[in-house]
């Protein structure tokens, strides 16, 4: 790690040294060259060029957070490559190889599956660029320097203590509820590519077991092993389709879904368009709409749980998490050692990484303006309205 963070010293020096050397042609001159193609700007030819890899556009997470990193970095003084791919893997790829190329000094990645960036982070390690892995754990490899994150299995653990909470098994201040059950749930879990789904899963598991064991919540599928219900790359189709399919195979004799684990806010919409579809609704005798839980407090469902038809999401609050990438990132190119807050949980399969995690909270329809509004996450207005404005 020191070696590779000298390495890096040494880029920003080499790079400063260089347009130092070049001064004549004037600082935001662009001269395209291969290696040359960073300092494009006065204010980032001091702090270099640093590549943000995002997974998807098609949440609106990803985009906030992609958003954060970049305002945040550029107003550190740093030029920032912010890409996207589509959930595609060879996308990610190629798109890091061209952030390396362009002589990025960090990187700061949010993996579409893991393990897949072998051979990016190989070459980003000879180049001595530090490598902050955003949010999802890169996985199986040695050349991943830092990890900001939130506690993920804390996580798991508010996602079914809200399903508890939604079920009456629990008060929200975490006292025994009155219900006794035993109620009908489903689980679903998140994407087996993307290490947090795993310890999400893990955290509501070990939350819910106790009342499965004792028979007062039934997983009436049978289903409960990560590779029944998970959900590759957290598509809501794919969540709506397995809703669907359970609603057919295993209450076709009349009993009623009373209750479902959802990791992910999309997957959720997904969900309780499947539970629409077949005729459950808020306030119906016969087919209530079940406690369904999420994450992400994307604004579609802040709505829905204003409207009382999503029980819960947890609220991560991406602008610190953005905030803490952006300080690793700097530490790393003033050649420090960003602060970890956790040195043993996130153990990619060849070594721990050093981490920071952050905490979140769980989202209910009677906290949604003390935890979104007055925080300035969203407005009123984009709460009444679904839509981020
Ligand atoms: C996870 C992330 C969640 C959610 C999910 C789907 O890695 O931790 O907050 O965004 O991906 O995008």
């Amino acid at each position: 790690m020191s070696t590779r963070k000298f390495a890096a010293v040494a880029v920003g020096m080499t790079l400063a040294l260089s347009l130092a050397a070049c001064g004549g042609e004037g600082a935001g001159s662009d001269t395209g060259t291969e290696e040359g193609d960073t300092g494009t700007t006065e204010e980032s030819s001091e702090g270099g060029l640093i590549g943000v890899s995002m997974p998807t556009q098609t949440s609106e997470r990803w985009i906030a957070d992609g958003d954060a990193v970049k305002s945040g970095l550029e107003e550190a003084g740093y030029e920032v490559d912010l890409q996207f791919a589509g959930d595609d893997i060879p996308t990610q790829s190629q798109q890091i190889d061209q952030m390396i190329t362009k002589g990025a000094s960090a990187l700061i990645i949010a993996a579409i599956d893991g393990t897949a960036l072998a051979s990016q982070l190989q070459a980003a390690a000879d180049a001595g660029i530090p490598v902050i892995s955003y949010d999802r754990l890169i996985r199986d490899s040695e050349n991943v320097d830092f990890y900001v994150t939130f506690d993920n299995y804390q996580v798991g653990v508010q996602q079914a203590t809200s399903l508890l909470v939604g079920l009456g098994l629990l008060t929200q201040d975490g006292a025994e509820g009155d219900a006794t059950g035993p109620f009908n749930v489903e689980l679903f879990a998140g994407s087996l590519d993307d290490n947090n789904a795993h310890f999400f899963y893990a955290g509501a598991i070990d939350t819910l077991q106790p009342y499965i064991d004792e028979g007062t919540i039934v997983i009436k599928s049978g289903q409960t092993d990560i590779e029944q219900v998970a959900t590759l790359r957290w598509q809501q189709e794919t969540a709506q389709k397995r809703m669907e399919d359970l609603l057919t195979s295993a209450y076709s004799d009349g009993s009623v879904v009373q209750g479902v684990l959802s990791p992910y806010d999309g997957l959720s919409r997904g969900i309780i368009t499947a539970l629409q579809n077949a005729g459950y609704a808020v306030g119906d005798a016969a087919k209530p709409m079940p406690p369904v839980t999420g994450q992400d407090a994307e604004i579609a469902s802040v709505k829905l749980i204003a409207d009382g038809v999503q029980f819960s999401t947890i609220f991560k609050d991406t602008r610190k998490l953005a905030d803490q990438a952006v300080v690793a990132a700097q530490a790393y190119l003033e050649g420090e050692e960003p602060e970890a807050n956790d040195t043993e949980t996130y153990d990619n399969g060849v070594k721990v990484v050093p981490s920071y995690l952050l905490e979140s909270d769980i989202v209910y329809a009677d906290n949604i303006q003390a935890l979104l509004v007055d925080s300035g996450y969203w407005t009123a207005e984009e709460v009444a309205s679904g839509q981020a404005g």
